[in-house]
């Protein structure tokens, strides 16, 4: 039977659907796999299921002798050299469409967090500070009506648009490609230069891929174009965003406040991230509901299952082979 290797912890559901069809091998544990387990795996398996922190570099792609698929559990794969798997004829597939709606809810979280500072509140409760109501204490923004900008508009970036209209807000986005009018007009959304985006939002929050065009696009510069009462919010991937230039940003107090759910080295920080109270800071759990881990894990088992069945897999990232 062929193997298929499941690099890291993986729902039983999913693993359930695959087991007659393959000889599984399996890791479900807390510990994520060496760059020479990678490479053993690469060497017998016909497919790996891989976690984001799974680097699939040339090195492990050409220890493949029999590799068809690198299957990601994850709607980003930049984990992944597809170029040269393509090259290899190895498929890679990713887990689109099924958890926009849940990072769009993160985001919403963080949207509301930062401005009403929640964090520091919350744990300035649990010390047993809180001695009766003040005016003054923890002033944040309003949400409710504001400008939301929105730096690339697919899938999650919409979803943030969509539950904007729910708070009144004005809403300009920045993508790629415009939007259909028909979208536009639904999302009541604007197009919209960068620049203008970051010079008119009270709330800035980015929904790129990582890729070579967007690797760093957010550095001093673009931080020093936003209102100095505005949030930058990020879920999107760490290396979009220059987290030292971030930092400094919020040091000289040059906008009110950030969140971010991903970083540019992760997991590890940028110093001086943990001392700014006005940085709510999560780790990348944008995707991490039960329903969409679920959701997600199901989609990867049916590319297994393509791949298996020598058909071509539902999911091939959109970069693949070209
Ligand atoms: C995703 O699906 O891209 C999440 O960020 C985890 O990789």
């Amino acid at each position: 039977m062929p193997i298929v290797t499941v690099t890291n912890m993986f729902p039983k559901a999913a693993l359930d659907k695959l087991e007659t069809h393959c000889d599984l091998r399996i890791n479900q544990t807390e510990t994520p796999p060496t760059t020479e387990d990678l490479k053993k795996y690469a060497l017998d398996s016909m497919v790996i299921v891989t976690y984001l922190s799974d680097k699939i570099d040339r090195d492990i792609i050409d220890n493949a002798k029999n590799l068809k698929l690198i299957a990601n559990y994850g709607a980003g794969f930049n984990n992944i050299d597809v170029a040269y798997a393509a090259k290899k004829g190895i498929w890679v597939t990713n887990t689109p469409a099924v958890l926009h709606e849940t990072t769009a809810d993160l985001t919403w979280a963080m949207i509301l967090g930062a401005a009403r500072r929640i964090v520091p509140a919350e744990r300035f409760t649990r010390e047993n500070r809180f001695k009766g109501w003040q005016a003054k204490m923890f002033l944040g923004g309003d949400v409710y009506g504001k400008t939301l900008g929105i730096i690339g508009c697919g899938e999650i970036g919409s979803a943030v648009a969509q539950r904007a209209l729910g708070f009144n807000m004005r809403v300009l986005y920045f993508n790629r490609n415009r939007l259909s009018l028909e979208k536009e007009n639904a999302l009541n959304a604007l197009y919209t230069s960068m620049e203008e985006l970051l010079r008119q939002s009270d709330f800035v929050t980015v929904h790129v891929p990582l890729s070579k065009q967007t690797q760093n696009m957010i550095s001093k510069k673009q931080f020093l174009m936003m209102k100095p009462t505005a949030y930058f919010i990020h879920t999107a991937r760490g290396k979009v965003v220059d987290d030292q230039a971030l930092v400094d940003t919020l040091k000289e107090g040059r906008i009110a406040g950030a969140a971010l759910d991903v970083y540019e080295n992760e997991p590890a920080l940028t110093e001086g991230m943990i001392e700014l109270q006005n940085l709510m800071l999560l780790p990348h759990i944008g995707s991490a509901s039960h329903e969409t881990r679920d959701k997600m894990a199901d989609l990867v088992a049916d590319n297994v299952l393509d791949a298996l069945a020598g058909r071509s897999p539902r999911c091939l990232v959109p970069s693949w082979g070209k």
